[in-house]
């Protein structure tokens, strides 16, 4: 592949639509399996000895997630790189799109790169205790220990702020620079956007707070 192609920004931005929209699946994906929590004690281990039982297919998934992961963040700094080269400073185009005008719209659509900061912050920390946490590979004990401390709970609410405020805005804009464009249907794309993301990040919150109560 002729690697100058990923200089396009209409292909940049169609890649980073794309890996945005995988990880937002992957968000709906891990959130499912985080629910098992709540089903009978074992049954969300189970689901981990499950996953790791597909040996590479379940490696080749995880490093997929990895690349999708670096892709957008590596392609979303180069093009806003070229869009500041290109973009004269001082113009009322800068922020103009279709959508432009709707207060929720504006927050976190000028938010993208602080939240996405913010979230690649969580995920070392997140990662750190669940996925290479040395010693303990119970992860049901693992989860129960981490939320009996009032303020890893309070850390993984606020944690979720920028991951809501990012997929609200992230997830109607990805299907739009991938082409999803409807009379009828794009104007209201924003407002399902961020209801997706109120609907996801409400069922992330209440985890660690019924984990909490359910060990106070
Ligand atoms: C608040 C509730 C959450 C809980 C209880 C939770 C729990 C976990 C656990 C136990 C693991 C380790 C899985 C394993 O080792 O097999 C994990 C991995 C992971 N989590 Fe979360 N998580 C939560 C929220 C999030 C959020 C909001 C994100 C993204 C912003 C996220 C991203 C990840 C990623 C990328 C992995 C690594 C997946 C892998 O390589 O298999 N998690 N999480």
């Amino acid at each position: 592949m002729n690697i100058a192609i990923l200089r396009s920004s209409v292909v940049q931005k169609a890649l980073i639509a794309l890996s945005g929209l995988f990880l937002c699946a992957f968000l709906l994906f891990h959130l499912a399996g985080n629910l098992l929590l709540f089903d009978t004690p074992g049954r969300y281990n189970q689901l981990a000895q499950e996953l790791e039982a597909w040996g590479w297919l379940f490696h080749g998934l995880e490093l997929t997630l990895l690349v999708a992961f670096i892709t957008h963040v590596w392609l979303t700094i180069a093009l806003r790189r070229q869009q500041k080269k290109f973009v004269p400073k001082h113009t009322h185009l800068r922020h103009k799109n279709a959508w432009a005008g709707n207060w929720a719209v504006n927050l976190t659509s000028r938010f993208m790169v602080i939240s996405g900061s913010l979230m690649l912050g969580f995920l070392i920390i997140h990662l750190q205790q669940f996925r290479f946490h040395p010693g303990e590979r119970n992860l049901e004990v693992l989860v129960t220990q981490l939320f009996h401390n009032p303020a890893w709970v309070a850390v993984y609410e606020l944690a979720l702020l920028p991951v809501g405020l990012h997929v609200a805005h992230g997830f109607g804009s990805s299907l739009q620079s991938l082409g999803f464009v409807h009379e009828h249907f794009t104007p209201r794309l924003p407002r399902w956007s961020q209801m997706v993301s109120v609907i996801l990040m409400l069922s992330y919150a209440l985890i660690p707070l019924a984990i909490y109560w359910q060990n106070r």
